[in-house]
């Protein structure tokens, strides 16, 4: 059910749980305050209970009032890319009421949003909102509240429509406690070239996949319920009638016309040259390998480059790929 902004600040006040449109993926929410609505959210997600899960503020000050403090680094990351796509590690405050959120943790994943909508409805409900990606746990992140429906639609008290997401992968999630580093611990749109940008002093450090920091790393992760596959080279494609390849615009370019490439559904990923469109349409389209009449799904291996965004989605196909 698609409901308005109004409805979705009324239903989180009720403890109740709703899909909210933000610039990465979407999100869903519930009340970071009410240990019954973060335990529905785990419960809805089938989320495993040490996964603790990310809030959202509107400000700053209110980030400040449940947090140890904001760290010098953190505070300057976040002038140049709050609101906005980037996660910040904080220590939290004594008795913090967010620890249900965090599953007991001292350390709160805090993120701005900057997508309009969600950041109105932060602002008219002012508690902080618990909100994980909107999608069954170690399934595709959605990007639309169509994806959002097709998957919990008839678990959750509705969705509100905030079109396509912009950016269309998670958040980067980046460590900026200490004075003398910077560590990036899930890549995403903004990451060590925009940091050095602003701060060519600092050292950048990408630990991406560290499971002791953050425990969603340790499970398969945005993968479709069709398997899907990396391959080197389209020869490793044995007789498959089935299945579909997905590759990007470069790389359907430079076959030459193959039967065995006719016999399958090919999958363009969009180029090379336009990542932010790769990533924006990346899970849309790995979720509809699900509505084909295929058994097998097939990345075609691509070095994706060293920009953030590059990283990004190499990160996010490791994690999506079956072993064959
Ligand atoms: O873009 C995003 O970040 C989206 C939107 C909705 O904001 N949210 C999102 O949440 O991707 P989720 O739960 O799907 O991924 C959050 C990751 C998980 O791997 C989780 O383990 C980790 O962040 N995480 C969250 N809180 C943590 C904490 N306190 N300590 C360590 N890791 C944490
Ligand atoms: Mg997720």
């Amino acid at each position: 059910m698609r409901i308005n902004p109004e409805d979705a600040v009324k239903l989180l006040k009720a403890g109740k749980v709703v899909a909210v449109p933000t610039e990465t993926v979407y999100g869903l929410a519930a009340d970071a305050l009410s240990p019954a609505a973060v335990a529905r959210v785990f419960e809805i997600k089938k989320r495993p209970s040490d996964n603790p899960l990310i809030c959202h503020f509107h400000s700053r000050a209110q980030v400040k009032k449940y947090v140890r403090k904001i760290s010098l680094f953190s505070e300057r990351l976040m002038d140049h890319f709050s609101p906005g796509p980037v996660s910040y590690m904080l220590d939290l405050s004594e008795d913090s009421p967010l620890r249900f959120a965090t599953c007991g943790s001292q350390q709160v994943i805090v993120r701005i949003p900057s997508h309009e909508t969600f950041l109105e409805i932060l602002r008219q409900f002012d508690h902080p909102v618990a909100a994980p990606s909107a999608n069954t746990s170690g399934g595709v992140s959605p990007t639309s509240a169509a994806m959002v429906e097709l998957d919990l639609g008839d678990q959750i008290e509705g969705v509100v429509d905030g079109g396509s997401s912009q950016v269309g992968i998670e958040s980067s999630i980046i460590d900026a406690r200490s004075d003398n580093e910077i560590i990036i611990l899930r890549p995403g749109a903004v990451g060590k070239d925009e940091i050095q940008k602003f701060f060519p002093e600092i050292r950048v450090t990408e630990k991406m996949n560290n499971e002791s920091v953050t425990p969603g790393s340790r499970y398969r992760h945005y993968a479709p319920r069709t398997p899907v596959y990396l391959i080197g080279d389209i020869n490793e494609l044995e007789n498959e009638i089935k299945a579909a390849l997905l590759l990007t615009v470069e790389q359907l370019e430079s076959f030459p016309a193959s039967t065995k490439l006719k016999r399958i559904k090919l999958i363009p990923l969009g180029s090379m040259k336009a990542l932010d469109e790769v990533a924006q349409n990346f899970y849309h389209r790995l979720s509809s390998l699900d509505s084909m009449e295929i058994d097998n799904a097939f990345i075609l291996k691509q070095h994706w480059g060293s920009s953030s965004l590059g990283k990004a989605l190499q990160n996010r196909i490791e994690k999506i790929v079956s072993k064959r």
